[in-house]
């Protein structure tokens, strides 16, 4: 099995390749990422010199590429895409152009290219939000996106259906909660909360910090893909959730206390994002039931793991924060 990853320099995408490298010897992939400031090729270096794992930088809104590369795969694993909230609410028209168009000129090239098997990844939030004693989102639930990256992903989920009930083009999607875990980029609240603690800086709470999150460790994601990729009914979509429902703040307590320092010393109120969802969460029936998938890593376990990642891995997310880690394509790759 070859599969193209699209977005593989990324947080989830980087942890997915190097499940697949680890599990299936005889897998090959070929990684097409962008590079933009969220790609990240050290997460890839354990496998920079392996024989069945090739990276290419390109966008994914190039067709003839696309087509290139997709004609030489079995399969495309869809991750590449702007997926950051607080830089939508600044800035849409990137959201629109990779989530959106790219993924058609993916859905594009697979149909021409002998409709390659297609797996999307997508999130929670094109659900919109939830109240506190809410049930949680299903498959069934309506779409109502809040911020312009909800609706970018939701855009981008109702084309991969629309290749499949036009085109019969054998696709899945998955919908799944916040991940976390190694290769985070610290925009995002967990690794931003734990390298502003180690750095002596403070964790900025939006609002009150009551806004609730469901979190799902990486490792459990990949697994998910996974067995969606390999026994999951084409056509289908699958919600993938971690049964953690803590607030922000509590979550930044846990961090607080792992780290152990003071929460007074640490944190900060600012003011609260634009339109802020409030709750999500998912109900993992479906995958449950049809393909034997749970989540395997408790809430506290994953967080305490998470921290001492950070704690042994410095210089990466240090790298991270100064933009030093880009030079890493400028030196293996040019
Ligand atoms: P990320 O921001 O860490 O990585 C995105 C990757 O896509 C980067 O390597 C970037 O360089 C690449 N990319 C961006 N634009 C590109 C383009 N035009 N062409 C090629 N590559 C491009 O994202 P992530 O957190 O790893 O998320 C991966 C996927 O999972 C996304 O589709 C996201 O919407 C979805 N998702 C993420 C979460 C989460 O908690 N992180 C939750 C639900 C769904
Ligand atoms: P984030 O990690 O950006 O993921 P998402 O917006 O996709 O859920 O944010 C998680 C939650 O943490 C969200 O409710 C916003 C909040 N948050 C903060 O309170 N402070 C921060 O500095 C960040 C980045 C997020």
């Amino acid at each position: 099995m070859k599969l193209l990853v699209t977005g593989g320099a990324g947080f989830i995408g980087s942890n997915f390749i190097h499940h697949i490298l680890e599990k299936y010897p005889d897998y090959e992939i070929v990684n097409v990422d962008l590079l933009t400031y969220a790609g990240n090729l050290v997460n890839l270096a354990k496998c920079q010199d392996e024989t069945r794992y090739t990276f290419v930088k390109a966008d994914i809104c190039d067709v003839d590429k696309m087509n290139q590369l997709i004609a030489d795969v079995d399969a495309i694993v869809h991750f590449a895409a702007e997926s950051h909230v607080d830089r939508s609410i600044h800035s849409s028209a990137e959201f629109v152009r990779t989530n959106v168009i790219g993924t058609q000129v993916l859905l594009d090239a697979a149909l021409k290219n002998g409709k390659k098997r297609f797996h999307h990844i997508s999130t929670d939030e094109v659900f919109g939000h939830l109240g506190l004693d809410e049930p949680a989102f299903t498959e069934e639930t309506p779409y109502d996106p809040s911020s312009p990256y909800s609706a970018s992903k939701a855009a981008s989920d109702h084309f991969v259906r629309a290749y499949h009930r036009t085109h019969e083009l054998p696709i899945t999607i998955s919908n799944c909660t916040n991940n976390y875990g190694p290769f985070h980029h610290p925009e995002k609240l967990i690794p931003l909360a734990i390298t502003n603690i180690l750095e002596g800086k403070r964790v900025p709470i939006y609002g009150k910090g009551n806004q609730v999150r469901d979190w799902l460790h990486v490792s459990d994601h990949c697994t998910a893909i996974d067995l969606i990729l390999h026994e999951g009914k084409i056509g289908e979509t699958y919600g993938v959730g971690g049964n953690n429902q803590p607030s922000n703040l509590q979550i930044v307590q846990k961090l607080i206390a792992l780290l152990g320092k003071k929460e007074k010393d640490v944190t900060e109120y600012v003011a609260d994002r634009k339109g802020h969802d409030f709750r999500y969460d998912i109900d993992y029936t479906k995958i449950k039931d049809e393909l034997g998938w749970e989540p395997s890593v408790t809430l506290d376990k994953g967080l305490a793991d998470t921290v001492t990642w950070y704690q042994e891995n410095e210089q990466w997310w240090k790298d991270v924060k100064s933009g030093a880690y880009q030079d890493y394509y400028k030196m293996h790759y040019k």
